[in-house]
């Protein structure tokens, strides 16, 4: 069945250098030749983010799953309706989402006989991302049609390895924690690295030479060393680490700083003078924004960690100091300094209490509460921190973090995490329908985005924001007497009045810093 698929004679996998270029995989399944060679022709040339198209064929129904399972990294599937029966096509959308588990390629069904069926139930029912007639295999339909697929598999593909990534920090965070000995604790942490930057498909290539290393009286010693640094461990660290990266040595600033150089990614732990955390990655990459601070995120962590065992004391090994490490990490790119996540978590905790759940939910409110922002990683620093109004432009990338928080969370099975991916998708929902991102209404919002809505807006008003200044009590009051049944769960604002001095006293006994 296989040899009669003919593979694109510009890939060959097993050849190809770590480095070099992957193309987009394309697989047109059509019994008609012509719409093989009319969509590869019309496709020539075709690139999206530097990257061009390879083209996988397949005649029916059945080779086009068989070329899928042995293929999970087709981006498009161009997919003819009817092929073996009227409804081969339909079929096989159905066989790759649900046989196949495969959420990520784009499909797009294309029919010769167009009104054969409703495009709306289609699309709807056979989770299609398109449907076309054959008359629109034009040159320029086509391009705009690949265009938008692949920027959508992009997007889910990156989302999906942030996912991964954050998985990676929570398995990593409990692993290091397990290691006793400082120098087995400091490779881990390199190893870690790499695989938090690394999908599956590329740990293979992923090149691991990397400086841990620590300071010792005075002197910032190497105490472990990967790859090209295997043999440098007790030398002093100063001297091996490139001259582009020594600038964020010689800072003599407390707290964490890092750097990409053009050397590699340096960063550093200063918690006094006398406890000073480095690592050192050389070829150390990025692919986007969202890495770039699950990288800062884990190596803040990590450095710390680093420091306590240093110092012998154990760590406290618990989801929920990870999840405070993660949600604090958002909390510091957002200048929301200090007690911000835990005043929201301990405001949570009291309404959830007060209306009636069980201990037990109004614990585990509590603790997922830190992740409501936790998108918030996903957002460029220019909006985030912008010490004005967002234009429009800027709210709608604002808006995402909602979303991103849940995607990142959601297919997690530690339960705290779950939640946290209810309480990031729901925390902006308003109790009229006019919220974000779904315009969820009344109580088909889950209580917890409810109660973590009042939390997180109330801690807002009365705390300082680059882009405003703290309210009094009497205009929070306000805002909140006003908005009862508009922005917020009507019950829930009555419970806020009821017991505000409870409110008050969390907001006062967690202060921010001066
Ligand atoms: P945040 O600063 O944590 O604020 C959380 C929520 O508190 C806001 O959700 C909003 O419902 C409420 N809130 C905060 N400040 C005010 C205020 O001055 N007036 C009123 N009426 N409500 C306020 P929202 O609006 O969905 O915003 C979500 C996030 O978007 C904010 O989180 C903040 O990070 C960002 N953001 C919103 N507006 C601006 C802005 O004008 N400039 C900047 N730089 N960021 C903004
Ligand atoms: C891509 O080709 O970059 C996305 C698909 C993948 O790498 O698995
Ligand atoms: C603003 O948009 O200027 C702040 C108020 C809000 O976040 O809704
Ligand atoms: C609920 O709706 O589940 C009870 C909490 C409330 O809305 O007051
Ligand atoms: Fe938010
Ligand atoms: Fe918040």
């Amino acid at each position: 069945m296989s040899d009669e698929l003919i593979f694109a004679d510009e890939v060959h996998p097993t050849e190809q250098a770590p480095t070099a270029v992957r193309p987009w995989k394309i697989l047109i399944v059509d019994d008609d030749e012509e719409v093989h060679s009319i969509t590869k022709l019309a496709l020539r040339n075709f690139t999206f983010d530097d990257r061009p198209l390879t083209f996988l064929h397949a005649y029916s129904g059945k080779e086009g799953i068989d070329t899928l399972q042995q293929n999970p990294d087709v981006a498009v599937c161009l997919l003819d309706v009817v092929m073996e029966t009227e409804h081969a096509g339909l079929d096989t959308a159905n066989a790759i989402r649900s046989d196949l588990k495969n959420g990520f390629v784009r499909i797009v069904l294309r029919t010769g006989q167009p009104g054969q069926a409703p495009e709306e139930t289609i699309i709807a029912e056979y989770d299609i991302n398109d449907y076309k007639e054959k008359t629109e295999l034009t040159r320029g339909k086509l391009h705009t049609l690949i265009y938008s697929c692949l920027r959508s598999y992009r997007d889910i593909i990156a989302l999906d390895r942030s996912r991964q990534g954050l998985e990676r920090i929570l398995e990593s965070s409990t692993q290091l924690q397990q290691k006793t000995y400082l120098k087995d604790f400091a490779k881990g942490i390199l190893e870690q690295i790499t695989a938090i930057l690394s999908p599956e498909e590329d740990a293979f290539y992923a090149k691991n030479d990397g400086v841990a290393a620590f300071e010792h009286s005075g002197e910032l010693k190497v105490i472990a060393g990967t790859g090209e640094f295997a043999d440098k461990e007790s030398e002093n660290a100063y001297q091996i680490i490139p001259a582009e990266c020594r600038e964020i040595i010689d800072d003599e600033e407390p707290g964490f700083k890092s750097k990409m150089t053009s050397a590699g990614f340096i960063c550093m732990y200063r918690s006094s003078e006398e406890h000073t955390g480095l690592l050192f990655m050389r070829e150390l990459k990025t692919r986007n924004e969202l890495e770039n601070h699950l990288l800062q995120m884990f190596c803040r962590n990590a450095l710390t960690a680093f420091e306590n065992i240093s110092l012998r004391t154990l760590l406290e090994e618990s989801q929920r100091e990870i999840v405070y490490l993660l949600g604090d990490a958002v909390e510091h790119r957002s200048k929301e300094t200090g007690y911000h996540l835990k005043r929201v978590s301990e405001i949570s905790f009291v309404l959830a209490t007060k209306c009636g759940l069980s201990q037990e939910t109004a614990r585990s409110i509590r603790e997922a509460a830190p992740l409501h922002d936790l998108g918030k990683i996903a957002i460029p620093d220019s909006i985030l921190n912008k010490p004005a109004k967002l234009d429009a432009e800027e709210w709608e990338v604002m808006k995402s973090h909602s979303e991103v928080g849940y995607e990142m969370l959601h297919s997690s099975d530690k339960p705290l995490l779950k939640l946290g991916a209810e309480i990031a998708r729901d925390h902006h929902e308003r109790w009229d329908g006019t919220g974000y991102p779904a315009g969820k209404k009344g109580d088909e919002i889950g209580i917890a985005g409810r109660i973590t809505a009042i939390a997180d807006v109330f801690d807002a008003l009365c705390s300082r924001r680059v882009y405003k200044s703290p309210w009094d009590m009497k205009r929070v009051e306000e805002y909140f007497q006003l908005q009862r049944g508009l922005h917020f769960d009507p019950d829930l604002v009555d419970l806020l009045f009821e017991h505000l001095d409870e409110f008050i006293e969390i907001q006062q006994n967690y202060p921010d810093p001066e």
